[in-house]
């Protein structure tokens, strides 16, 4: 069971930030998810909206800024505002940091809004310098994303993240090339889990915060869970 630390430890701390995954890892979780987007100069950030406004202290589109504009912006939680780690980090930062751990990486890209020209390459060109692809799983709610990432590297683990029903998803998600669907919770049920796991295919739920959740969907071999409470789920797989 993987418990993917949804943005970081984001119930507590900043989400998407250095010290929001780092504290993730520390509360326990085996698993981290992150959203990635380009800058105008090319470079790989991660931070969950297109546009900085909600998280940071600053208003515009991550693709019309450079990354030190956007390095130069404090984050909207005043307790943080000072905070080092509480920048915008780039995707380089975040795989020095799974780096020589066992942690699972979950890198969506937040390509259904805007799509940033060749993100699902470059992403795929970083993480195969640092020889972390065994790490690494790629989702979207943009399902060509998926397609272009099998056809670039056909090793990587992809998931397919969808918010609405799909019909028939395991044979979707076989055809789009995706090794996991990623649904909303509202859409699994103990009868999907199953038939995904017959299928080969595996099962990452978001965003499971309440611990009742947590239990039935564990017992129903959920393959990882997506929580911005990852101490939470952690105490909960322990249990006995
Ligand atoms: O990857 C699971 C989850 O993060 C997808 O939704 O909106 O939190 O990026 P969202
Ligand atoms: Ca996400």
């Amino acid at each position: 069971m993987i418990n993917f630390a949804h943005r970081g430890a984001s119930n507590y701390y900043p989400e998407n930030t250095l010290l929001s995954l780092k504290e993730g890892i520390k509360t326990g979780a085996n698993g981290l998810e992150i959203d990635v987007h380009k800058t105008k100069d090319n470079k790989l950030v991660v931070i969950h909206d297109e546009d900085i406004e909600r998280t940071f202290k600053g208003k515009g589109l991550v693709k019309d800024m450079t990354l030190e504009e956007l390095r130069s912006f404090k984050c909207r939680n005043k307790n943080f505002e000072n905070n080092i780690e509480c920048k915008i980090p780039t995707l380089v930062e975040v795989l020095e940091l799974i780096k020589d751990t066992n942690i699972i990486l979950n890198i969506e890209l937040k390509t259904d809004e805007i799509h940033y020209e060749g993100i699902e390459r470059d992403v795929i060109e970083l993480v195969n310098r640092y020889g972390l692809k065994k790490q690494i799983i790629l989702s979207s709610f943009n399902h060509e994303s998926i397609r272009i990432c099998k056809e670039i590297d056909s090793e990587f683990e992809t998931g397919l993240l969808y918010y609405a029903p799909i019909e028939n998803v395991i044979q979707y998600a076989k055809e789009v090339g995706a090794n996991a669907i990623h649904p909303d919770l509202r859409l699994v049920s103990e009868e999907l889990i199953k038939e995904a796991n017959k299928n080969n295919i595996k099962v990452n739920i978001y965003t499971v915060n309440s611990p009742i959740y947590m239990r039935k969907l564990i017992k129903a071999g959920a393959n990882g869970l997506f929580t911005d409470y990852p101490d939470l789920l952690n105490e909960i797989i322990n249990e006995k």
